[in-house]
């Protein structure tokens, strides 16, 4: 009876750490990340209107193994929620990215540059970065 008591109690201790860190993360500012919750919402229509048809609507990929060439060889749009690639990468090259597109290099992606604002542009990062785990965002950081 005892142990029972102590383990429920311990669960819940997990859930309400766990609870109040998701929900801080969401919220803004205070969690060291670069950028404010209304970046973040700015970014979600952003993403919405310029993205979410290649890379998802929460940034997480379309197709099962983005590491795959599609059947015309090209490479289909990664995921930028955090589980590929896009947090190897400073915030200055995910902006030439978004900038230049993909087609220079012979990918896809069509350049943004004077499609959308610098605002507009640093939002759909805070956007996509807002999925990544604190884990991965703070490798990102460190790297940079
Ligand atoms: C027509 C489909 C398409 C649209 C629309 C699109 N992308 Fe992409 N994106 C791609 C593809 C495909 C790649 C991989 C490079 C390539 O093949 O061009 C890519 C690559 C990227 C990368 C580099 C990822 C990495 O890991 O290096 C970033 C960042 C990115 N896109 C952000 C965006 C943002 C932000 C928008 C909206 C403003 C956007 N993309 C709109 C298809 C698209």
């Amino acid at each position: 009876m005892m142990i029972m008591k102590t383990l429920l109690l311990a669960t819940s201790l997990v859930t309400l750490t766990a609870c109040g860190e998701s929900n801080k993360s969401q919220s803004s500012n205070d969690t060291g990340r670069w950028y404010n919750s209304s970046q973040v919402a700015q970014g979600k229509s952003v993403f919405k209107a310029n993205c979410a048809s290649c890379h998802g609507d929460k940034a997480q990929g379309l197709v099962t193994n983005w590491k795959q060439p599609l059947p015309n060889g090209k490479y289909p749009a990664p995921p930028l929620n955090g589980s590929a690639h896009a947090w190897h990468h400073p915030k200055a090259q995910l902006l030439r990215s978004i900038n230049n597109g993909g087609i220079p290099l012979g990918g896809t992606m069509p350049p943004f540059a004077k499609k959308l604002s610098d605002d507009e542009k640093l939002a759909a990062i805070a956007y996509f970065q807002s999925f990544w785990p604190d884990r991965i965002y703070q490798s990102w950081s460190q790297r940079n």
